[in-house]
């Protein structure tokens, strides 16, 4: 989704510091690039369809020089990645420029009466008709401040936008449903739609809140609310380290973030069980916080979505009713009021919108968020929040943020099972015992695995195919997603059982199936399936936990993970999952931190 970064300081690197800001937005997926530097009375934009480099090239030779600007990358929803559509955008005199995330929904007939006034427009986008509102306001007498409200006043829709105006100090901005933080140094300020844009120059972050309008100068900033009114938004300091957003000697991000995993997971445990006393502790929840609720509703898109799924098994399994629904289709027809529903939402970002409207749309006794982001939109729209702990994550497809939802879900589950069915479960001094372990298990995944000897046989397969029952059903599902995210080849999911119900049908022996065993009840079933596959020619590549049955002479490969409870060793087959998905998309040469027509972040 697109992106927006702006830099307010007082030395002359405005450039500089945009483009690095710009560097950092790029996982969230984007197709042009732009800035606009202050230079006096006048505003100087560059921009371009293209990669960030491109935009780097073309201004290597004649760079704007200026201490304050804005940044953009743009992920096209009105008109194609060209040139012109690319922002910043500007108003008739070009001294207005503005960035923007968003979808400003009236653009049409705003478009129609600016026409009408006289204003002439170079682009496609929605955006552009911002930059004339403000010009508009200020042709009728309104000091900078109060024209950019009047212009935010009229737009409807979802925006994050920030403007440079020739001649005036700092830069304005407005959020409305979608993502805008400030970045607190001590004499330059930043903005951008999220922290990594700017973590290198400070960790001081303040998340503005929808209907804020906002002034930023070098030395600080005032905020205004909905209402117009000031008011005090929270600055927090984040923990996460400037480090952690680099590549760190990996070729990709999503390499890195795999081997991250033990790490993350770390953080995801680390203070939060004691698997000795059988006791979870969870800052925020304490025993207690959920007596009264009698089902869970879980929402989420994307891999969260596929976290979802892996707690419903494991609230399932531990006696506690619950579902798993698509954000966007509980958005739509949310479930009727019931006392005691608790609706969990799950959301590496915090930012995505199907999954904000399912929190609105939610009629629930209580909500919560499952986050990787400090501050982001869920965390304000829910009750309470969970944080995952996982450090930031660049590479569009999740994979720590993954591990870290389900270790911190996992210790969650048993909070929820102590405190709606009244005692332990049965088997939580090893289920909890093998969450502190989780990070050494993941470390031997990664330290032994040969993902890529076997993605490389199947380099030339027609479609690949992932199964797996209860928590290896996510996970079969997950392996897949990250398959066709990164590879463009076809791969689905399917639960083991379903397989003889049609999709059998497209197996043959160009169509290798990864089959997850958990080591649990039910391999016995997933290995009858696996038999099924074989005697029509498909290849079966095992995912199993070394508790599975016998597999010598029922299938081609095994990629084993460490014993541990049942219920995790779906976390450890999914490392293994990642790794192939990795492989086979390195092997392809694909564009693996940024594939093609995806955005990290799905704002809209
Ligand atoms: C996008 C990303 C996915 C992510 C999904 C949900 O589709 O490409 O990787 O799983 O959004 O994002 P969230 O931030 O809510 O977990």
């Amino acid at each position: 989704m697109c992106g927006i970064v702006a830099r307010i300081g007082e030395s002359d690197d405005a450039t500089d510091e945009l483009l690095v800001g710009l560097d950092n937005l790029e996982y969230r997926g984007y197709d042009s690039a732009g800035i606009a530097v202050q230079n006096g009375c006048d505003v100087d934009v560059r921009k371009r369809a293209g990669d960030i480099d491109d935009l780097r090239n073309a201004l290597s030779t004649d760079s704007p020089s200026g201490s304050i600007g804005i940044g953009h990358t743009r992920w096209s929803t009105h008109g194609p990645p060209t040139d012109a559509n690319a922002h910043p955008h500007t108003d008739c005199s070009g001294r207005i420029a503005i960035v923007h995330n968003g979808i400003i929904e009236n653009n049409g007939e705003l478009r129609r009466t600016l026409r009408r006034e006289g204003h002439v427009f170079e682009s496609d986008t929605d955006t552009e008709v911002v930059p004339h509102l403000i010009e508009s306001a200020v042709a009728d007498g309104a000091p900078p401040m109060e024209a950019f409200r009047t212009a935010i006043d009229r737009i409807d829709g979802s925006y994050a936008v920030a403007a440079v105006i020739g001649g005036r100090e700092g830069v304005y901005a407005a959020r409305n449903d979608s993502p805008l933080v400030i970045g607190s140094g001590d004499s330059t300020q930043y903005l951008a739609s999220d922290v990594p844009a700017f973590l290198e120059f400070t960790d001081r972050v303040t998340y503005l809140e929808d209907g804020d309008v906002v002034r930023v100068t070098p030395t600080g900033f005032t905020v205004t609310d909905g209402h117009a009114q000031s008011v005090h938004r929270r600055t927090e300091t984040v923990d996460w380290d400037p480090q952690d957003t680099g590549k760190g000697g990996y070729d990709h991000y999503m390499l890195k973030e795999i081997n991250e995993q033990p790490i993350a997971l770390g953080r995801s445990v680390r203070g939060r069980v004691d698997s000795l006393a059988e006791e979870v502790e969870l800052d925020g929840f304490p025993p207690g916080t959920f007596d009264g609720i009698e089902r869970v509703h879980l929402v989420a898109m994307g891999t969260s979505y596929h976290a979802a799924m892996y707690t419903e098994s494991l609230l399932a399994r531990r006696g506690v009713p619950a579902r798993a629904f698509m954000a966007s289709e509980y958005a739509m027809a949310p479930p009727p009021e019931e006392n005691g529903t608790l609706v969990l939402a799950i959301s590496q970002s915090g930012e995505t919108a199907d999954t904000i409207a399912a929190v609105r749309a939610a009629r629930a006794e209580r909500t919560t968020v499952v986050t990787n982001v400090v501050g982001s939109s869920l965390t304000r729209e829910c009750d309470d929040t969970l944080l995952v702990r996982a450090g930031p994550e660049i590479g569009v497809a999740a994979t720590k943020s993954f591990s870290s939802q389900v270790a911190t879900l996992s210790v969650l589950c048993e909070r929820i099972r102590r405190d709606v069915v009244g005692t332990p479960s049965a088997d939580a001094e090893s289920f909890l015992s093998a969450l502190t372990e989780l990070p050494d298990h993941v470390q031997q995944v990664v330290d032994g695995s040969s993902a890529e000897e076997i993605a490389d046989s199947f380099v030339d397969s027609d479609a690949y195919f992932f199964i797996g029952r209860g928590p290896g059903h996510a996970v079969a599902l997950e392996g897949a997603l990250k398959f066709k995210e990164i590879t463009y080849e076809h791969a689905e999911g399917f639960t083991a059982a379903e397989l003889k119900h049609g999709p059998l049908a497209l197996v043959t022996e160009n169509t290798p199936v990864f089959s997850v065993f958990n080591g649990r009840d039910g391999d016995t079933e997933t290995l009858g399936n696996v038999k099924e596959i074989r005697a029509r020619g498909g290849p079966v590549v095992a995912v199993a936990s070394e508790d599975a049955p016998d597999l010598e002479g029922d299938v081609d490969h095994v990629l084993p993970v460490p014993a541990t409870h049942p219920d995790l060793v779906g976390v450890l087959a999914n490392v293994q999952l990642q790794l192939v998905a990795y492989h086979a998309a390195k092997h392809r040469g694909r564009s693996i931190d940024k594939p093609r027509n995806l955005a990290k972040s799905v704002t809209v």
